[in-house]
């Protein structure tokens, strides 16, 4: 008799795990009904890095059915907008912001100052010798008034200065060619030409590794120095070039906390989670250096990416806007850095823009 039991109550708990294998599973191969934007309409807009070549085809078709607001990856910053003094290149902007009105989906501005991708004119005289500090900062007004003057309206948000602060824990600013020539008032600048342009538009300060402790205090005390010389700053963008291994959940919710604190709008800017290990330093290729999506890499990435947005979900009143970096594994800004040949897979939809595992984790809650 109670062998009869023991095995009904096995063939029933085989039934149960069974039927929940095949709902999971028919769900995971299903096509998403709904957007991430839909999911999260009452938390915050969902936004994706986009270039020219996305505007058409499966990935427009994704971005227009999941996202509600996009940051162009490259097309506006200071090297590809503003090759020569005298001349912009406004097709691929424009073109990313006309996609964005057609579909109603809101324009991040990325981005008015940065260390990379700098035109090669910027920071010289005719002559090939630096400019002066004066040269500099007339240089960059007259950039941010015109690009910012353009969109006026159509761009809601600026991430004005991106990453500022030093990698060396041991220094607070990087020391930029910005830095070297104008000190650490081209931050300030910055951000007060971009107000007188457009008052309306949101002002961001933007960095990587912004739950790291330490760099979490260095990006702290400047967001602080700003809003105390009342520079017109509404927010902080925490970039969330992430993996597996790191921001823990306290670390996450430490820097929350820590940005919040100063009455900052906070954002994550340019969201993916690396298979890899995070490293900054570009190297060759090791021969052994396998780039396997292995089903437990994929199960561990969805169990980030469920803890992250579980965190952003209870921040919804802090968080006013999730952007991830690019729009699925079928290219990534990391399928290159820091290796070339190394392939990684750290979004939410796979080579053929079908929703990962990672993506119901994400919408299930
Ligand atoms: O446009 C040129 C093209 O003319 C040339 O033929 C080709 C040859 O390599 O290079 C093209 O430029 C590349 C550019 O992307 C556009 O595709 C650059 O080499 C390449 O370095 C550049 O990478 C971009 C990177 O910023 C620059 O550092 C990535 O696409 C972009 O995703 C990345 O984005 C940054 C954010 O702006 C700031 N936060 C970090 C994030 C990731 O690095």
């Amino acid at each position: 008799m109670k062998t009869f039991f023991a095995s009904r109550r096995r063939l029933a708990t085989a039934g149960l795990l069974l039927a929940g294998f095949a709902v999971l599973s028919s769900q995971q191969t299903a096509a998403p009904k709904k957007g991430l934007k839909d999911y999260y309409k009452d938390y915050f807009p969902v936004g994706v890095a986009v270039g020219r070549a996305q505007l058409q085809g499966p990935e427009a078709a994704l971005i227009k059915q999941q996202f509600n607001s996009v940051t162009p990856e490259n097309a506006m910053k200071m090297g590809p907008l503003h090759p020569e003094e005298n001349r912009y290149f406004w097709a691929d902007a424009d073109a990313i912001v006309d996609f964005a009105q057609a579909n109603k989906l809101r324009v991040r501005g990325h981005n008015l100052l940065w260390h990379e991708q700098t035109p090669r004119w910027l920071f010289k005289n005719a002559d090939g010798s630096r400019v002066s500090k004066d040269v500099l900062l007339k240089r960059l007004h007259d950039h941010i008034f015109t690009v910012v003057k353009r969109y006026q309206g159509k761009i809601y948000a600026w991430d004005v200065v991106n990453e500022a602060i030093a990698d060396n824990p041991q220094e607070f600013l990087r020391n930029s060619e910005w830095y070297q020539i104008c000190g650490d008032e081209f931050i300030a600048k910055a951000f007060e030409y971009a107000h007188e342009a457009d008052p309306k538009a949101q002002l961001f300060y933007n960095d990587y590794n912004t739950e790291r402790p330490e760099k979490r205090e260095r990006i702290f005390k400047l967001l602080k120095q700003l809003k105390d010389a009342k520079v017109p700053i509404d927010g902080v963008g925490l970039q969330g070039h992430w993996s597996l291994q790191e921001p823990t959940e306290p670390e996450l919710r430490a820097a929350l906390d820590q940005y919040a604190s100063l009455g900052l709008k906070v954002q994550i800017t340019e969201l993916d989670v690396s298979i890899y290990p995070w490293e900054k330093d570009r190297r060759a290729k090791r021969p052994d250096e396998s780039d396997a999506y292995t089903p437990e890499l994929a199960r561990q990435q969805a169990a980030q990416y469920k803890m992250f947005f579980r965190v952003f979900r209870d921040y919804k009143k802090v968080l006013t806007g999730v952007t991830f970096w690019n729009v699925s594994d079928k290219y990534s800004w990391l399928d290159t850095y820091p290796v070339a040949g190394r392939k990684n897979y750290p979004l939410l939809f796979d080579q053929n823009q079908q929703p990962k595992q990672a993506f119901w984790e994400v919408v299930q809650f």
